[in-house]
């Protein structure tokens, strides 16, 4: 049984490790050892099981792929907790936006600040509000959510070669199997997934915000 000194020494390295590759996979006990770290990284502000759920069209409850983004621009670390894999797929493939040379170049990373993209307002989630694409090297990017129509055509270019690097960079891929979890930050590192199939069992993963 881990003891609360074990537990702050492993927080210690996972966060470190965050800090560090922007990720970080752990495998527990059980939901309950994976649910006493997450209390240690900082609060849940929202819990969500992602199955496939043919009810709803989001990607989020499909077996389809979904694209690299971040998600809420006020979370600031996003955990998964496995319960059970798909029999095949569902790699969670994470991208480092610190890789991303347009992000490393003065100029073009200024200029990326000027982009908008669309966030639910946190007193109404049912309207938008505009959200910098950068923010003090804070990302916050969906392809779906960007303000396409807002764009000067200097900025069109701009988002091409976001875009353009983003495909080209080097992605981490991470299959959690049951009772693991990944750590990743929100801030810097895009988030997306591979098709899947659940011919023998079904993938279902826990998703805890956490606001440091
Ligand atoms: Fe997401």
């Amino acid at each position: 049984m881990m003891t609360n000194n074990d537990n702050i020494k492993e927080h210690m390295y996972l966060m470190a490790e965050i800090r560090k590759n922007g990720y970080a996979v752990r495998s527990f006990r059980d939901y309950s050892d994976f649910l006493s770290q997450i209390d240690c990284v900082g609060k849940t502000v929202n819990k969500t099981d992602v199955l496939v759920d043919s009810r709803y069209s989001a990607q989020l409850t499909s077996q389809e792929a979904m694209s690299a983004h971040t998600d809420d621009a006020s979370v600031d670390i996003i955990a998964w907790y496995c319960q059970s894999p798909a029999s095949e797929g569902g790699e969670s493939v994470c991208v480092d936006t610190r890789r991303l040379p347009i992000l490393n170049d003065p100029v073009g990373s200024e200029k990326l600040t000027q982009i908008m993209v669309k966030r639910p307002r946190e007193d109404d989630w049912t309207k938008a509000q505009l959200w910098p694409l950068l923010n003090r090297r804070r990302v916050y990017y969906a392809p779906w959510l960007v303000d396409r129509e807002g764009l000067r055509e200097e900025q069109e270019d701009l988002l091409g070669r976001f875009e353009k690097e983003l495909g080209e960079v080097e992605k981490y891929t991470v299959k959690l199997g049951e009772s693991d979890a990944l750590f990743i930050d929100n801030r810097r590192i895009l988030h997306g997934r591979n098709s899947f199939s659940e011919n023998e069992s079904v993938r279902r993963l826990v998703r805890h915000w956490v606001v440091i």
